[in-house]
């Protein structure tokens, strides 16, 4: 790690800044690297192991003593064959990040800001979260030894509560949305001295999200997609993911990069919302220290990506116009309906947000958008089991029945 850079105006810091935001411009930081060491250290092989710090030469943080207690990363990725083929896609990817430690890809980003916290000598950790973050905060703490406090929406699904308590973490449910808990779990972090992982705010989330890319090249031999689709809230698992094709081209192991396709529900698309209006402006590199980023009033069924404010909106917004991707915005119905097609055609049980990307492949091809053999891979990033809810109104109920072969007979027949 060499130290940072403004996403908005492209100040720097050196490695030893201690906050968060640019000073300058109170933009998002990114983190940045001497990509030359990286070559080195990458030449020489990645270290054994099953999880995400196998990427050390990627990450910001200190050679891990001992291993990380539990495995983050080192996801599947699989060939979808029959779900693509019922849009004429010939090599469809599914990325299961459900198979994370708390069943979501925000595992990636919590063990990285995790493991910063320890190198910075943190006893608590406090973040905001629409659910996952919190819950995979409370496992990746429970794991570590260190104390969580989560700041939720009181809306925020049952499951995703149940697995914070249970993992032991204070859960503190803020009468109010998402943009209320981040704010108020930003004022509590200063004011305890807590270190505050909330995503896009901390730069190091991102660090850990972009892992997920380092593992689908792996996956696919050293190919490279033509287009990775992701769903989008805060928009930091999409800024992660083009950051992780950013730095395998830096470092010379691909020479072009995926198309970075961002999905959102029609009732949470800030960040799908600014790239057009950029677009229809005819503006293909603007002035990123002055674009801002769309507020919008969120209602979509969706809750992890049910956001007004675009936490991480600047780095996604840029990250969709650099690499070309697509800004799509499906209706809910749509996202609802993707659930039960994802997990009948591949047994992926996918949580609302994380079967957008499928509706929004939908999308792209009724749009002509995708050519029928792009590979295409896109990111399922949290289970199904985190919102039983929603799995339920949209994959129907069980057949009741009497305890007899003459009642299964007259169901089945
Ligand atoms: C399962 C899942 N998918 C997608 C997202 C959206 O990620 P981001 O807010 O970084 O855009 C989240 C965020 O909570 C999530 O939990
Ligand atoms: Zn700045």
């Amino acid at each position: 790690m060499n130290g940072y850079r403004c996403i908005a105006c492209a100040d720097t810091q050196t490695a030893d800044f201690a906050d968060f935001l640019c000073p300058a411009c109170g933009g998002n930081l990114e983190i940045t690297y001497n990509y030359a060491e990286i070559t080195k250290n990458v030449a020489q092989g990645l270290d054994d192991g099953n999880d995400i710090f196998r990427f050390a030469p990627f990450l910001p943080v200190a050679k891990l003593d001992t291993p990380f207690p539990l495995r983050v990363g080192a996801t599947p990725l699989y060939a979808a064959p029959r779900l693509g083929e019922s849009l004429g896609l010939r090599n469809l990817y599914l990325k299961d990040d459900t198979l994370n430690p708390s069943a979501s890809i925000k595992d990636r980003a919590s063990a990285v800001a995790l493991q910063r916290a320890i190198d910075v000598g943190a006893k608590t950790v406090a973040v905001a979260s629409t659910g996952n973050a919190g819950s995979s905060t409370a496992c990746l703490a429970a794991g570590l030894g260190m104390r969580a406090v989560i700041f939720v929406p009181e809306s925020a699904p049952q499951a995703k509560l149940a697995q914070s308590l249970a993992y032991g973490a204070t859960v503190l449910a803020v009468r109010g949305n998402y943009d209320d808990a981040f704010d108020l779990c930003l004022a509590a972090s200063v004011e305890f001295g807590w270190f505050n992982r909330s995503t896009g705010y901390n730069p190091f989330t991102r660090e850990g999200k972009k892992t997920c890319a380092y593992e689908i090249w792996e996956a696919l031999n050293g190919w490279v997609p033509d287009r990775v689709v992701v769903p989008a809230g805060d928009g930091n698992i999409l800024s992660g993911m083009w950051k992780g094709w950013c730095d395998l081209q830096a470092v010379g192991l691909i020479d072009h990069v995926p198309k970075i396709d961002c999905a959102q529900s029609a009732a949470s698309a800030a960040i799908s919302h600014t790239v057009r209006r950029i677009r229809d402006n005819g503006d293909t590199e603007p002035d990123w220290s002055s674009v801002r980023v769309d507020e919008v009033t969120a209602t979509t069924l969706a809750d992890s990506i049910s956001v007004n404010r675009p936490r991480d909106g600047l780095a996604a917004v840029k990250a969709i116009v650099q690499s070309g991707g697509e800004a799509i915005a499906v209706a809910d119905e749509e996202i609802l309906a993707a659930i039960p097609e994802i997990a009948r055609s591949s047994g992926i049980f996918a949580e609302p947000a994380a079967a957008a990307p499928w509706a929004a492949v939908q999308q792209m091809v009724r749009d002509e958008k995708i050519n029928a053999n792009e590979l295409i891979v896109c990111l399922v990033s949290g289970s199904g089991l985190k919102d039983v809810g929603n799995a339920q109104a949209c994959s129907g109920t069980p057949l009741i029945i009497d305890p007899s072969i003459e009642a299964v007979r007259e169901k089945l027949t």
